[in-house]
């Protein structure tokens, strides 16, 4: 028999019943329709599947259902606010980050987790964590300044979770 599992997503309670093969990433876009996490190589190997899992990035397309249960999870879908942009959103924007945009919601909840956690983390850590992720687009020197600049404006945002 299939184990219900319970957790939030961007703040609300959820409780499903999945399938033994599926991934976070199953559920998140096949059974609660939060399509905004894609599906890249589904091996760990692109970032595209990110999500942030109790506080920490995570590539939902090899997290068990397992490690959601109880958990609070955060997708793309819950940073905007009252129809405004996380900063994170839209340094990426502002600085032409985004060219195809398939990359773009992984890269942005990894930096929401980094710099919920270090606000103040150094550039090497931020280049660190942005090398886990694979632009087809190849855009990254954009992507490198969208980052540092979500640093500071998070940083005077003062925004915590
Ligand atoms: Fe998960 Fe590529 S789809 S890392
Ligand atoms: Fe197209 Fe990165 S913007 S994959």
């Amino acid at each position: 028999m299939t184990k219900a599992i319970t957790f939030t997503i961007n703040g609300k309670q959820k409780t499903v019943a999945p399938h033994p093969d599926q991934k976070l990433l199953d559920v998140i876009r096949e059974d609660l329709g939060l399509t905004g996490t894609k599906r890249g190589c589904d091996n760990s190997t692109c970032g595209a599947c990110t999500v942030v899992l109790n506080g920490k990035a995570v590539k939902s397309c090899r997290t068990t259902m397992e490690k959601a249960e109880g958990a609070e999870i955060y997708t793309i879908e819950g940073l905007a606010k009252e129809g405004k942009l996380h900063p994170i959103q839209k340094a990426m924007s502002e600085t032409g980050a985004i060219q195809c945009g398939f990359c773009t919601p992984g890269i942005v909840m990894e930096l929401y987790a980094l710099l919920n956690s270090t606000p103040e983390a150094e550039e090497k850590v931020i280049l660190n964590a942005l090398s886990k992720h694979l632009c087809r687009c190849t855009g990254y020197e954009a992507i490198q300044d969208g980052a540092l600049l979500a640093q500071k404006l998070v940083q005077e945002n003062k925004i915590r979770k």
